[in-house]
């Protein structure tokens, strides 16, 4: 049974209950559908939810049935919202949840997780064509090191990246999540990894996943369209897990306040409470901004 805790959800809805909100409501990351359901389980809103993942829509459309037709499930990218999104704008509120879901991270066949063995896959959208294992076994040594570093800030990016290639010329390709970090965990001194605070793959992990899936690209391209689909009044939540994530998110919050597009009303960053970090762990590095454009 997966369980599917919606991050920051109590502090969400009292933001979205304290703002009336024309027009219909957009999540971006549909993932387990909890978001949706609080949504359309404590107003009268239609909901459209995407997802690039069809192992998550096929859940959600699940759970979701007993709205009927005030919920919508669409398989799409925001980095570049097909016409059957679009056509039904101006949007009332739109939620972006980052990252990944406990169905893509509990799914050992997925590759997410450096806890358990799985192929080297971590693509959240199954019908795109490159993989972990292809930057992993294909890449050179530089440009390894780099998505390490960009996009894990790993500090020893260098010298994974370079036992990384040195085990594919001795030994061959690294197909297997159990396989990488074996070559991690080989490629870094006990006492470093102690240093390291936390799983010594961690880092490495999160850039390829970032890297497979250019979510750094989508998350600025999704921002930039969310303007001219908005109504009136529009909330925009946006839950970010890592600093490079949030560091986009403020720089665009504060650009559409420049601009005079609307005020951002996370005036300090929303984190969850001490009890939501104790009863669900993944939420602990969460961050909540919210801005809302020009009523
Ligand atoms: C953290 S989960 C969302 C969880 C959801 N809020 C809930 O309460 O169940 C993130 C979801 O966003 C999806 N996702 C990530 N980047 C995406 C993108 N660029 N376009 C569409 N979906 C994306 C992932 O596939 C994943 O299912």
């Amino acid at each position: 049974m997966i369980e599917h805790v919606p991050v920051l959800i109590g502090e969400i809805l009292d933001i979205y209950r304290a703002y009336p909100s024309r027009g219909h409501v957009l999540d971006c990351t549909l993932g387990l559908g909890g978001y949706a359901e609080a949504i359309l389980s404590s107003s009268d809103a239609r909901l459209i939810g995407i997802d690039q993942d069809e192992q998550a829509l096929a859940f959600s459309r699940d759970r979701l049935r007993r709205f009927g037709d005030r919920f919508d499930g669409v398989k799409a990218n925001f980095r570049s919202l097909p016409e059957e999104v679009t056509s039904r704008a101006p949007f009332g509120a739109f939620f972006f949840d980052l990252g990944v879901s406990n169905l893509q991270l509990t799914d050992d066949a997925r590759g997410f997780s450096f806890q358990s063995d799985g192929p080297l896959d971590m693509r959240m959208d199954l019908a795109s064509n490159r993989s972990a294992a292809d930057i992993v076994n294909s890449g050179t040594e530089g440009e390894i090191a780099d998505i390490f570093w960009k996009y894990g800030e790993e500090r020893h990016s260098r010298r994974l990246a370079r036992a990384i290639v040195r085990h594919r010329e001795a030994v061959g390709s690294i197909m297997r999540t159990e396989t990488l970090v074996a070559v991690i965990r080989g490629a870094l001194p006990a006492p470093v990894q102690r240093k390291m605070g936390g799983h010594p793959a961690r880092r490495v992990f999160q850039a390829l996943r970032i890297a497979v899936n250019e979510e750094l690209c989508a998350l600025q391209e999704g921002l930039q369209a969310i303007p001219s689909l908005a109504a009136p009044g529009a909330l925009l939540f946006v839950v970010s897990y890592h600093s490079l994530e949030d560091r986009i998110v403020k720089t665009v919050f504060r650009l559409w306040k420049e601009q005079g597009r609307g005020e951002i009303l996370s005036k300090r960053l929303i984190r969850p409470s001490s009890d939501e970090v104790e009863s669900n762990r993944k939420s602990r590095s969460a961050k909540l901004r919210v801005f809302r454009f020009n009523p």
